[in-house]
């Protein structure tokens, strides 16, 4: 058996072609049904339907042998226990800083020390670290963009895209922090385990990809 772990939404939507590409076609939508494994048209593969921050933790422990994962929650999470094998170009932003129009952030609070709200603990203290500034991360689970409107923080780590949601909020984009696509993840135990069927699924889905190149 081979578990598949994908989240609703874009990341969803978007592997649906490349998963077809691999023959595989879920028997439901998850985005109608409340189930949460869902069979395909392969009696051999199934689909588990989680968050997307939990897909790399699915993965690296084994309870899905493939993932698609955006690299943001994959630099928070780590690469432990996961190979990293196709780039699939779906979900594309950028993750940033970003802090309110009209408000200059770069040089922190009174006690000049920059307060940053995110999901992204990990990566927004090694970039700050990188950059030799010493801040204080406090962790939010979402609409990080109001942080900075109620003073609960000045900087904010977040993906951006059109940037309509900083706009909408007030706020602007200031610095790249990287780059952010889909990744196909694999279970390394998994891959050599069951290395002649996740590779066959590898490959299409890889050549799906190139082709939408
Ligand atoms: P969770 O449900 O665990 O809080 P989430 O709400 O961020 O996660 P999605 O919104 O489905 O989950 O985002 C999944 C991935 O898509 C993100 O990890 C990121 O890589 C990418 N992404 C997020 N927002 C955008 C966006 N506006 N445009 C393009 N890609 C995005
Ligand atoms: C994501 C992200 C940003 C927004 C950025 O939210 O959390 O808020 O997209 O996109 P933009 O630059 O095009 O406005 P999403 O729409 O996925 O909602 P979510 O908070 O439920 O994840």
């Amino acid at each position: 058996m081979i578990t598949i772990a994908l989240s609703k939404g874009r990341i969803y939507k978007e592997t649906l072609p490349l998963l077809e590409a691999a023959n595989i076609i879920p028997a439901e939508d998850p985005e109608k049904s409340r189930k949460l494994i869902l069979d395909t048209n392969q009696d051999d593969v199934k689909l588990v339907i989680i968050r997307a921050t939990d897909v790399p933790t699915y993965v690296q422990f084994g309870a899905a042998d493939i993932g698609v994962a955006g690299k943001d929650v994959l630099m928070e999470h780590g690469a432990e226990g996961l190979y990293e094998p196709v780039d699939l170009r779906i979900a594309k932003c950028r993750l940033m800083t970003a802090g309110l129009v009209n408000v200059d952030s770069s040089n922190g609070n009174k006690n000049g020390r920059l307060r940053v709200a995110t999901k992204f603990v990990n990566v927004a203290k090694r970039f700050f670290e990188s950059r030799g500034e010493q801040v204080e991360v406090i962790k939010l689970y979402g609409s990080m963009e109001l942080g900075p409107i109620v003073g609960l923080a000045d900087l904010i780590v977040d993906v951006v895209d059109t940037g309509n949601t900083l706009k909408a909020n007030g706020l602007k984009p200031m610095d790249h922090i990287a780059d952010i696509s889909s990744r196909l993840i694999i279970n390394k135990a998994a891959m050599k385990m069951k290395h002649a069927r996740i590779s066959d699924i590898i490959e299409k889905i890889k050549a799906a990809v190139e082709k939408n190149a």
